[in-house]
């Protein structure tokens, strides 16, 4: 059960997303609902689908103290939040295309003939991949399932920050994760909101759009 109210007025949750920087400390996002979001953040779409998001989920007192010397100017995000979510792009992820593809036919998602026409194609493809695509597909990808994160937890009550102000450098590896696989995309912290945040500007979408 959740601490806080759901929002399923979608308007509201895009609309009144602020980054949210001081929280309740007092309320925490159970191992079951953080489950849920992280899942409903993995309805993003991916590259050939290959999923390449992975999250480290930091909520308790001695994974949030390795966290915040890292956490440069955003200690109070790390402090008062239910948790910080490490989001980081996985370069291996073509090591799941045999599940991802194999599960699609099993489920009735996909006809077998698709993934055996498809799966020949793809190894080939991030078999000879140059480094510098295979990393922009993962912070890409990374990118989108935070995004959708961010927004999924709204739809739970609770309200985010992205931070990209930390030592990318050295998450990885504090967390015991392998640093050459994993690429750093953001941390987002999440709670309950403990103030409204700011409103921010937009550019107008004149200046942003083009139209041909
Ligand atoms: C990739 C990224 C990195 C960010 N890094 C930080 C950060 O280190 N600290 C912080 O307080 N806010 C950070 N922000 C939040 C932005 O300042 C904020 O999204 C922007 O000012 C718009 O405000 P809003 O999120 O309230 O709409 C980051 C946002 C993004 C997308």
């Amino acid at each position: 059960m959740s601490n806080t109210l759901k929002n399923n007025d979608f308007q509201d949750i895009f609309g009144g997303r602020r980054s949210i920087k001081v929280y309740d400390p007092t309320v925490k996002i159970s191992r079951e609902e953080m489950a849920e979001i992280l899942t409903e953040a993995t309805r993003a779409p991916s590259s050939v689908n290959l999923q390449p998001w992975r999250f480290l989920v930091i909520e308790s007192p001695e994974a949030k103290a390795i966290l915040a010397p890292m956490a440069r100017f955003n200690q109070r995000q790390v402090e008062t939040s239910a948790a910080v979510i490490a989001v980081f792009g996985d370069l291996n992820s073509i090591e799941n295309l045999e599940e991802i593809y194999s599960k699609s036919v099993e489920l009735g998602y996909m006809p077998q003939e698709v993934k055996e026409n498809q799966l020949p194609i793809i190894s080939a493809y991030y078999g000879n991949m140059p480094p510098e695509v295979n990393r922009d597909t993962a912070l890409i990808d990374g990118g989108l399932a935070a995004m959708q994160l961010m927004l999924v937890a709204r739809a739970h009550g609770y309200d985010t920050n992205p931070i990209g102000g930390y030592e990318k450098d050295k998450i990885a590896e504090a967390f015991g994760l392998d640093p050459v696989r994993h690429v750093p995309v953001m941390l987002i912290s999440i709670g309950k909101a403990a103030d409204s945040g700011y409103p921010s500007y937009r550019l107008p979408v004149d200046k942003v759009a083009i139209w041909k």
